[in-house]
C-alpha cells in the first residue's frame, strides 16, 4: 500500500510533507520519511510506527529546503525498520514507492553483479540503485527515469528528487494510482487527491503507464510509449476532501454515528421522493436488468461480504443468478464471463489492486462493467462503464463501517430494480420497500442507543479468546463482516458461519468461555436460527442474541445477554444489524487498549496485490 508525495514549494516543504502525509497514513503507518533539496543537497529523516514519530524526529533534527517527497509506509518487502523505510537513496537521488517491484530480485543481483551495495530488504531501493547507475551513464534525471520504467516489472507509484535539483520532481504511474496537483508556483503529487486538499483543489490524474516530469511551472506529461500526453485537469470538492473527529475519540465512533446521516444522503441521490409519497427509484440511464441473465459481483473484505447480501437479494427479488467472489480468487480462477452478464465491483477506496485487477479481467467479456464505489474519482470508478457512488462521505478508520451499510444500501436498491425490470416485483412492492427504506435513518439511530448496553458487556467478550458469529440467509453474510470487524480491530480470533453449517463441524469449538452471537431478526428463518442457537446453549456455548423485541421475548431465556434492536422490514435488517456488530467490535477494541482507527498490520487501502 503505502502513500506518496512530492512538494515543489515556496516555502519550507517539510511541514506540507508531514501534512499531506497525515492525510495518508491511513494507507500504511509501519515507518514514514521524508526527504529534502536544501542548496542543491539532498538528506532525508526517516522513522519506525507512527508519523507522530517522524514529527518528533523533525523537531530535533529539522530538514530545510523547497522541495521534497514523502512516504507512510505499509511493510511489504522488509520488516518495518529504518534501513527499511522511505524514502530510499543511492548516490544523488531519492524515490518514494507504493506498490511491489516484481522482478526485483533479478535487479538487485545484476546491480550487485556491477558493484553496487543494498542497505534495505525492499524490493524499493532497486529502482533507486538502478536510477543511480543510469545516471552514472551520463543520462539526465529524465533520461534516466525514461530508461528505468521499462525494466520494471510489478504495480508501482513513485516519485523522484535529485540531488542539485530543486526545481524537479519526476513521478510514473503503474498500477497504482497517482495525482499531481497545481498550485500557483507550486506543484505537488500525492497518492491521492485527500493528500493534497490542503494545498490546492487543481488535480491531474495520472492515467495507467503514464510518468511526468514536474517543475514548478507545471507538469510535462508522458503516456508509456514515452508520447506527450494530455490529462484533464479537474476541481476537487475541498468539503469532500474534509477529514476531522469532530469531537469522537476515534474516528471509527464518528464513522459509526454518522450513518444515519450518510445513509439518508444516499437514498435522496437515488430515490425520487425519498420520505415523501410516492417514492421512486432515480438510478442512472444504462441499468436495463432485462439486458442479462447473470450478475458477477467481485470485491474485497466487507465490501465482499456486501455483495454476498446483494446475491440474496438479487436473487429472491429479481430472479437473477448471482456469483460472487474475493478479488484475489477472480482475477486468477479464469472465471468464463458470459456477454449476457454484468460484473459488478465494489470497493471503497476505489483502488484495491486485487478489484481493480479483477475489473481489468471482466473488461470486454461482459456487457457492462458496473462499479458501486465510495471515491468517485478513483480509478475503479474511472474505469468502468458505469459508477454508482454510495455517498458515504470521507472514512478514515481502517474498519470499514459506514462505507459497508451505503454499499448495502445501494445494492439493495439496485435489486430492487432488478426485480422491477425482470417483472418479479410490481411498481407497488417497489414502492412500497422505498417506503421502508425511508424509515432506515430513524431505525438506525435506535440501534445506535445500544452503544451503553453494549459497552457494559464488551468487558466480559474481550476477555474471550475465541467468538462465533452465527446468521442465516442474508445475516450469514453479517456474521462474516461481524467476526471481521471484531477480529480486525480487538485481535480476539472471531469466525462467522452460517447457523445452520454449525453442527457439520464448528459446534466442536463451543464450550462455556465461547461466546456466540446470533444475528437473528424476526424473519422467515427465525425458527432455525433459533434452533441452532439452542444447539449452541445445550453445550454451554455463552449465547449473545440479538433480535427484536419480540423476538428476544421469545428465545432470550437462557441466553448470556441479549440486545433488543427495532423491528425491521426483512430487506433492511442486515444494513441495521450491521450497526450492533459495530459498536461490539468497537467497544471490545476499546476494552481491550488496541489502536481502533489504525489496527496492527492494516492499511485502509489495499494498493498492492
Ligand atoms: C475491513 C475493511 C477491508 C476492506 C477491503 C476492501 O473493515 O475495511 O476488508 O473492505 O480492504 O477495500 P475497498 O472497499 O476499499 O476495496
Amino acid at each position: 500500500m503505502c502513500g506518496i508525495v512530492g512538494v515543489l514549494g515556496n516555502h519550507q516543504v517539510a511541514p506540507l510533507l508531514v501534512e499531506s502525509l497525515k492525510r495518508l497514513e491511513y494507507r500504511g503507518y509501519d515507518s514514514a520519511g521524508i526527504a529534502t533539496v536544501n542548496d542543491g543537497k539532498l538528506d532525508r529523516r526517516r522513522a519506525v510506527g507512527k508519523l507522530v514519530n517522524l514529527s518528533d524526529l523533525l523537531v530535533h533534527e529539522p530538514l530545510a529546503g523547497r522541495a521534497g517527497i514523502g512516504h507512510t509506509r505499509w511493510a511489504t518487502h522488509g520488516a518495518a525498520t529504518v534501513a527499511n523505510a522511505h524514502p530510499h537513496k543511492a548516490g544523488t537521488v531519492a524515490v518514494v514507492h507504493n506498490g511491489i517491484i516484481e522482478n526485483f530480485r533479478d535487479l538487485r543481483c545484476e546491480l550487485k553483479a556491477a558493484g553496487y551495495d543494498f542497505e534495505s530488504e525492499t524490493d524499493t531501493e532497486t529502482v533507486v540503485v538502478l536510477t543511480r547507475a543510469l545516471l552514472a551513464s551520463g543520462k539526465t534525471p529524465q533520461q534516466a527515469v525514461e530508461a528505468l520504467l521499462p525494466r520494471l516489472h510489478g504495480a508501482f507509484a513513485l516519485c523522484f528528487l535529485f540531488e542539485g535539483e530543486d526545481d524537479l520532481l519526476i513521478c510514473a504511474r503503474k498500477g497504482s494510482p497517482l495525482a499531481i496537483g497545481h498550485g500557483d508556483g507550486e506543484m505537488f503529487v500525492g497518492s491521492d487527491a485527500i493528500a493534497l486538499a490542503p494545498m490546492t483543489d487543481r488535480i491531474t490524474y495520472l492515467e495507467e503507464g503514464d510518468w511526468a516530469v514536474v517543475t514548478r511551472a507545471g507538469a510535462e506529461i508522458f503516456d508509456a510509449q514515452n508520447r506527450r500526453a494530455n490529462r484533464a485537469m479537474t476541481r476537487i470538492q475541498v468539503d469532500a476532501t474534509r477529514i476531522e473527529k469532530a469531537g469522537y475519540k476515534h474516528f471509527m465512533a464518528k464513522e459509526i454515528a454518522e450513518q444515519p446521516a450518510v445513509l439518508a444522503d444516499a437514498l435522496r441521490h437515488y430515490v425520487e421522493n425519498s420520505g415523501g409519497v410516492n417514492p421512486a427509484l432515480r438510478l442512472p440511464e444504462g441499468l436495463d436488468f432485462t439486458q442479462i441473465d447473470r450478475l458477477t459481483m467481485v470485491a474485497c473484505g466487507t465490501a465482499s461480504y456486501a455483495c454476498h447480501v446483494a446475491k440474496y437479494w438479487f436473487e429472491s427479488l429479481a430472479g437473477l443468478p448471482c456469483d460472487i467472489d474475493v478479488a484475489s480468487e477472480f482475477r486468477y480462477r479464469e472465471p468464463p464471463l458470459s456477454a449476457r452478464s454484468w460484473a459488478l465491483f465494489v470497493s471503497q477506496s476505489g483502488e484495491t489492486a486485487d478489484t481493480l485487477a479483477a475489473l481489468r479481467y471482466a473488461k470486454d467479456k461482459v456487457a457492462k462493467i458496473v462499479a458501486v464505489v465510495n471515491v468517485s474519482t478513483s480509478s475503479i470508478a474511472r474505469e468502468a462503464d458505469l459508477a454508482l457512488p454510495i455517498l458515504a462521505g470521507i472514512e478514515v478508520g481502517v474498519a470499514s463501517t459506514k462505507a459497508f451499510t451505503c454499499q448495502l444500501a445501494v445494492l439493495a436498491l439496485l435489486a430492487l430494480k432488478a426485480g422491477q425490470d425482470r417483472g418479479r416485483l410490481t411498481a407497488a412492492q417497489v414502492q412500497a420497500h422505498l417506503a421502508d427504506f425511508a424509515l432506515l435513518p430513524g431505525l438506525m439511530n435506535h440501534a445506535l442507543g445500544l452503544a451503553g448496553e453494549i459497552e457494559s458487556l464488551s468487558d466480559q467478550l474481550a476477555e474471550a479468546q475465541d467468538v462465533l458469529f452465527l446468521g442465516r440467509g442474508p445475516m450469514y453474510p453479517l456474521a462474516l463482516e461481524g467476526a471481521l470487524k471484531l477480529k480486525e480491530i480487538s485481535y480476539i480470533h472471531a469466525e462467522g458461519y452460517a447457523s445452520g453449517e454449525l453442527k457439520h463441524g464448528p459446534i466442536a469449538l463451543i464450550d462455556n468461555r465461547v461466546p456466540v452471537i446470533v444475528l437473528a431478526p424476526r424473519d422467515h428463518l427465525f425458527e432455525k436460527t433459533v434452533s441452532n442457537m439452542q444447539e449452541v446453549m445445550a453445550r454451554h456455548g455463552k449465547v449473545l442474541l440479538l433480535s427484536d423485541a419480540a423476538g428476544v421475548a421469545e428465545a432470550g431465556a437462557g441466553c448470556w445477554q441479549a440486545l433488543t434492536l427495532p423491528q425491521v422490514p426483512d430487506l433492511l435488517a442486515p444494513i441495521l444489524y450491521a450497526i450492533p456488530a459495530q459498536l461490539l467490535a468497537y467497544h471490545t477494541a476499546i476494552a481491550k487498549g488496541t489502536d481502533v482507527d489504525q489496527p496492527r498490520n492494516l492499511a485502509k487501502s489495499v494498493t498492492v496485490e
